[in-house]
Order: C-alpha cells, then sequence, then structure tokens
C-alpha cells in the first residue's frame, strides 16, 4: 500500500485550545496538525518544517498576527495563510487580507466552516498534487437555500424536484463552483431520506489506498495501522444519501466496487471475516469533467457511465444564466456578509455592480462569493470598485456584454483617457498629485494609466 504524507497545517494561536480544535476537526479528515504558540515559535517552525497552510491568530502577547504575517511573506511568499479573527478585531483581518493573507476566519470556529476553507486554500495554492482527503459529514447548518431566478436555473430546480423524492442515483455535472454540492444538498433536502444522513466524499486525489478504507470501511488487523475496526462512508450513509464528488477522479479498481453496490447495495469492509453488508444508500456523484472524454480515455469505465447518466443534472455557468441570477446571488451574499461582519450600513457602488455584472466569472458563484467575502471586508460602507480583486476590476467586459456597449465603451474610454492625461500634464506628471486630483488611489491611477495605454 503507498503511503503519502498527509498536508501539514500550522496553527498559530496563544489558546491551546484552538490548536486542539484544528487537530480533532482537522486530523479526523486526514490532515497533519502542528501548533505554534506565538509568533516568534511561528517563524522557528517555517524554518524547519515543511508546511502548506498556516492559521494565525491576530491577537498574540509579543508579535502579533499583524508583525508575524510580514515576518512570514519575507521568507515564504507564496504560503497560503489563514487570518483568524474575533469580531472586535475584524479591522485587523483588512490590513492582512491588505498585505495579502488569502482569507480570514471569525472565531468561535465551526467545523464545516473550517473544513471548506482548509480545501479550497490548498486549491487555491495549486496543491491538487497533494492528498487531500477531504471528508465530511454535513449537518443541517451547512445547507444553503438554493438561489435559482433565472430561466436557465428554473429547469435546473425543476428537474432536481422532480427527481429528488425518487431513489434514482443522479449525476451533477458544471464547471468549478457552479453549486454542484448545492445542488446535491438540495436533492437529499427534498428527498424522503431529509432527515437521515448526507455524506460526502471528494474523491479528487485520493489514493486508492486511502479512499477503500474511507468508503467501505475496515475491520481490525486489516492493514497496518488498522488498530479498530471502521465504519466506511458507505455505511455512514446507511439509511441516506453519499454524495461522490469529483467522481471521475476514481481509480478504476473503485469504480467496479462501485459499479457492483449500484447493482446489488451491499459492501464488505476491508478484512472482512463475515460476508457482505446489505445497506440502503442513496447515491448522488458530481464532477467538472467531461466523462464522455474520460470514457474514451479509458480511465473511466463505460458501463459505470451508464448507469449514472440514467438523471443528469447540468448545471450552466453562471455567464450562461440570465442577469437575475447574478443580481440575486450578489444582493443575498452581501446580505450575508453584513450581518457577518457586523456592518449594517454596508452597500455597494453602482460603478461597483457594474464591473460585476460585466465580469465574465470563470470561477462561475464560489469565486463571486469569494470576491465579495474580501470586498466586503476591505470596503467600509460602500463597496467601491478599488476593493475587488484585481482580476475583476481589470478584466475585458463579457463577450455579449461588450458588443453590446462597444460604442458607449468606446467613449468613455476616450473621455477618461483625455481626461487623465489633462491632469497628468497640469502635475507634471506627478501619479500622487494627479491621483488625489481625480479622487483616486496611486496604485488605481497607475492601472488606468496601463489599461488606457496612457
Ligand atoms: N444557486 C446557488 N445559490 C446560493 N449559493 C450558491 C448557489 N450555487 C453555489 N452557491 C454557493 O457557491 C459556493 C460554491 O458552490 P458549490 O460548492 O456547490 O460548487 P461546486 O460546483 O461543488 O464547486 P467545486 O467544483 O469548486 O467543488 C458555495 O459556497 C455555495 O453555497
Ligand atoms: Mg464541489
Amino acid at each position: 500500500m503507498t503511503k503519502q504524507t498527509p498536508p501539514r497545517v500550522l496553527v498559530v494561536d496563544d489558546e491551546p485550545s484552538v490548536g486542539m480544535i484544528f487537530h480533532r476537526i482537522l486530523g479526523e479528515v486526514g490532515y497533519e496538525v502542528i501548533s505554534a504558540s506565538n509568533g516568534a515559535e511561528c517563524l522557528r517552525v517555517l524554518r524547519k518544517e515543511d508546511v502548506q497552510l498556516v492559521f494565525l491568530d491576530l491577537q498574540m502577547p509579543g508579535m502579533d498576527g499583524v508583525q508575524t504575517f510580514k515576518k512570514i511573506r519575507e521568507t515564504h511568499s507564496k504560503l497560503p495563510v489563514i487570518i483568524m479573527t474575533a469580531f472586535q478585531t475584524v479591522n485587523s483581518a483588512v490590513e492582512t487580507m491588505k498585505l495579502g493573507a488569502l482569507d480570514y476566519l471569525i472565531k468561535p470556529l465551526e467545523a464545516d466552516k473550517l473544513n471548506a476553507v482548509v480545501r479550497q486554500a490548498l486549491d487555491v495554492s495549486k496543491m491538487s498534487s497533494t492528498v487531500v482527503p477531504s471528508v465530511s459529514v454535513a449537518g443541517e447548518e451547512s445547507d444553503v437555500d438554493m438561489m435559482a431566478k433565472s430561466p436557465e436555473m428554473q429547469k435546473v430546480m425543476a428537474l432536481v424536484k422532480k427527481v429528488a423524492p425518487t431513489e434514482v442515483p443522479v449525476l451533477i455535472l458544471g464547471e468549478s463552483g457552479t453549486g454542484k454540492e448545492v445542488t446535491a444538498r438540495t436533492v437529499h433536502r427534498l428527498s424522503k431520506r431529509a432527515k437521515k444522513p448526507f455524506v460526502v466524499v471528494d474523491c479528487a486525489a485520493l489514493p486508492e489506498s486511502i479512499i477503500e478504507s474511507e468508503l467501505f470501511g475496515y475491520e481490525k488487523g486489516a492493514f497496518t495501522g488498522a488498530d479498530n475496526s471502521r465504519a466506511g462512508k458507505f455505511e455512514q450513509a446507511n439509511s441516506g444519501t453519499l454524495f461522490l464528488d469529483e467522481i471521475g477522479n476514481l481509480s478504476l479498481p473503485i469504480q467496479a466496487k462501485l459499479l457492483r453496490f449500484l447493482q446489488e447495495p451491499r459492501i464488505e469492509r476491508l478484512g472482512a471475516r463475515k460476508g457482505p453488508i446489505k445497506l440502503d444508500v442513496r447515491i448522488l456523484a458530481a464532477t467538472n469533467a467531461d466523462l464522455e472524454k474520460v470514457v474514451a480515455a479509458g480511465t473511466f469505465r463505460e458501463d459505470l457511465y451508464h448507469r449514472l447518466k440514467v438523471f443528469v443534472v447540468e448545471l450552466p455557468a453562471l455567464r450562461q444564466r440570465g442577469p437575475e441570477d447574478l443580481d440575486a446571488l450578489i444582493v443575498g451574499l452581501v446580505d450575508g456578509f453584513r450581518r457577518q461582519l457586523g456592518k449594517p450600513r454596508l452597500s455597494v457602488a453602482s460603478e461597483t455592480l457594474g464591473l460585476l455584472k460585466a465580469y465574465r466569472w470563470p470561477g462561475n458563484v464560489r469565486e463571486l462569493q469569494n470576491a465579495l467575502r474580501s470586498a466586503t471586508l476591505l470596503a467600509d460602507d460602500v463597496v467601491l470598485p478599488e476593493h475587488l480583486p484585481m482580476s475583476i476590476r481589470s478584466a475585458r467586459p463579457a463577450m455579449e456584454t461588450q458588443t453590446f456597449f462597444a460604442g458607449l465603451d468606446d467613449v468613455i474610454r476616450k473621455v477618461e483617457r483625455e481626461h487623465i492625461e489633462t491632469v497628468l500634464k497640469k502635475n507634471s506628471h506627478d501619479l500622487t498629485k494627479t491621483a488625489h486630483e481625480l479622487g483616486l488611489d496611486v496604485a488605481t491611477l497607475e492601472e488606468k494609466i496601463k489599461n488606457l495605454a496612457l
């Protein structure tokens, strides 16, 4: 059996219980957690150990979180760092986000949120080659209401409502961030199994040795290190729903076992001495891969594909949905962050809305959520264009909008270009003075100069 090093997470907090919480939550899903109780210790650990992700408390005696963060950046320019903050110190989190921290978490920590943030962080830092055995049993609190206002999403909802009460396996397809997991949860929630467990297994990049025991469980002594017997995810999902995420990544032998299960719902734990266990589990699966291509490439079983594609729900990309969806998602997300951040007067400037609507959203709803999370954190009361990630501010408008507004766009560009040129000349090309006069910050001005080819 192959043995891979699990991703290593460093938790920096002067409160020892925090390290223990991380140990319990992340240890359970296969991460290695090491702790440091202050900034100096954090830097010492980073000098010696290979770490993939850091959780950093803001308020610590001695070197505080912001100072520690700056020090980390001196030696580790790309290491993802997530700030942990209390409600009262959310403003300092702003400072670290501006310095390049990846995300922030507000204490007290919630297991579901923590798992999601870790998964995403390791994704973002392109750690996809590392083993990320993310397996979580979801609770009621993570059930989001699925927003579906556009005609495209109304069609999806109609399918979901139709298939939910049945026992049919469902294959959910869609680009990354389109809401495949939310859809799976919605199917479960609208099914007769709603009060029973909903178990998620992320099949991405899991080596066979781990996924097999995760899915099917094992008996004591089945392999070195199996000190106890353990029920697998299939058993945990008994009488409920098992959601196999990124199913395109399952190895062929596990695909064979899954197919067998779909034909006859029984499993056998690894190293089982007794016969198979009969189960009652509804299977939902998702992937952002083109399964037909994967089948053609020979890494996905054709018979399993046919079995799964009996009922397919295909999620359109955000840019393919009617504008109602984007509007409603923005309103819903900003509402949520307004409450979460305790900023009751938070609103979005119309210029910002314009940028959000013109963007193509290659990362779909997840990207929108991330953009609004950081923007609402950086904003005081009004979310301005400068609070948006650079990729969104500087993107060319989406194809459709571009053609539609081509004339107007060009006029605006021309006027803007001329005006900036005049003010620049007047101030002898002093950027600070010019920016001040134009009511921009220097970075925004520099960007405009670049974009307008001044
Ligand atoms: N229709 C929707 N209404 C409300 N929230 C949504 C909707 N679709 C997606 N989201 C939110 O966007 C985020 C991404 O959704 P989800 O995790 O379901 O996408 P996914 O397709 O599984 O993405 P990935 O491929 O990255 O795993 C989640 O936080 C989810 O709550
Ligand atoms: Mg997903």
